[in-house]
C-alpha cells in the first residue's frame, strides 16, 4: 500500500507539485500516472524515487516512511525506470540485468541472483535473442525492454515507470503492459506508469491519476477518469469515449477546444 499526502515538491524556488493527497494505492494494482506535458508526472516519479527531496509531505509504503528510509532498504523496495534511456554502456544485455538483480541484493535477507531467472524474464519479454548482445549495439526499443527486465528482476514493492512504452512498437506495447499487469497482480506490487497513449490505461490498468500543473484534477477507476471533461480540462482537446465493436472503450479526438499557440 502506498500512501502519499500533502506532497510539495519544488526544484529550487520553483514549485511544481503543490499539496497533492492521493487516495491510498493498494498493492496488486497497475496504476496509470497521467497528465499533459510538463505537469509534473516524472517529477512525481522522481520524488517516490527518493532522487528528489520532499519540500513538504509523505509517502509511506506499506508503513514504512520513505522519506526516512536507508538507501538500501529503498533499492531493494523501491524501482525506478526514467523517462530517458540511459547511456549504453558496453555490457551484455544478460550481465546488465544480473547487476540489476544484484543491486536488490544489498540487504542481507534477500535471495541469490538465480540466472536461470533472469534468462525465463528475457524469454518473457521477448528478448532472450538478445542476451549476448552488447547494450550500446541495440535499438531504442530493445535498449527499452532490457530496462524494463533490470527493473522487472529486482521484483520491488513499489515500481515506478516513467513512460516505459515510449519506444516500443504496437506489438511490445501490448505485451509488456500484460507482463507489467500479470507480474503486479501476482506479486502483489505497486506499479505506478506514466502513460500518454489513454487507450493503454483504458484497456490495462486498474487504476488512473490525473494531474495537471501539479494537482490532483481526478483519481479512480480508468473509466472513470478517462472522460470527455479531463480530457478537455488537462488536454484541451473535444473528445468522446466510445466503446468498440468489442466493448473496449476507446479514446476519440474531435478536435482542439484551443489551439496551443
Ligand atoms: N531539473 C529540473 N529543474 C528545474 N525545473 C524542472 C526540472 N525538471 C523539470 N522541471 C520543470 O518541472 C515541471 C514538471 O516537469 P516534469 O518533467 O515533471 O513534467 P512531466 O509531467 O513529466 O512532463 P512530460 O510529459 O513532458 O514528460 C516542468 O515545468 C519542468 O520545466
Ligand atoms: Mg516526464
Amino acid at each position: 500500500m502506498l500512501d502519499v499526502s500533502n506532497l510539495q515538491l519544488s526544484y529550487g524556488k520553483r514549485t511544481i507539485i503543490s499539496d497533492l493527497s492521493l487516495a491510498p494505492m493498494k498493492s496488486g494494482q497497475l496504476v496509470a500516472l497521467l497528465g499533459p506535458n510538463g505537469s509534473g508526472k516524472s517529477t512525481l516519479l522522481k520524488a517516490l524515487a527518493g532522487l528528489l527531496k520532499l519540500s513538504k509531505g509523505e509517502v509511506v509504503l506499506d508503513g514504512q516512511n520513505l522519506a526516512r528510509s536507508s538507501f538500501e532498504q529503498r533499492a531493494q523496495h523501491v524501482v525506478y525506470l526514467p523517462q530517458s534511456l540511459p547511456a549504453s554502456v558496453h555490457l551484455r544485455v544478460f550481465e546488465s540485468v544480473l547487476v540489476a538483480a544484484k543491486a536488490s541484493a544489498l540487504a542481507p535477507d534477500s535471495t541469490q541472483v538465480d540466472e536461470d531467472h533472469i534468462l525465463a524474464l528475457l524469454k518473457r519479454l521477448g528478448i532472450e535473442h538478445l542476451a549476448l548482445h552488447y547494450l550500446d549495439q541495440l535499438s531504442g526499443g530493445q535498449k527499452q525492454l532490457v530496462g524494463l527486465a533490470q527493473a522487472l528482476i529486482r521484483r520491488p514493492r513499489l515500481l515506478l515507470l516513467d513512460e516505459p512504452l515510449s519506444a516500443l512498437d504496437l506489438n511490445y506495447q501490448f505485451h509488456v503492459m500484460d507482463l507489467l499487469r500479470q507480474e503486479t497482480h501476482e506479486h502483489q506490487l505497486t506499479t505506478l506508469i506514466v502513460l500518454h497513449d489513454l487507450n493503454i490505461a483504458l484497456r490495462h490498468c486498474d487504476y488512473a491519476v490525473m494531474i495537471r500543473g501539479g494537482g490532483l484534477l481526478a483519481e479512480g477507476q480508468p473509466n472513470d477518469v478517462i472522460n470527455s471533461q479531463t480530457l478537455g480540462d488537462a488536454y484541451g482537446v473535444s473528445a468522446r469515449i466510445e466503446s468498440c465493436s468489442k466493448g473496449i472503450h476507446q479514446v476519440l479526438i474531435d478536435g482542439l477546444r484551443k489551439p496551443i499557440l
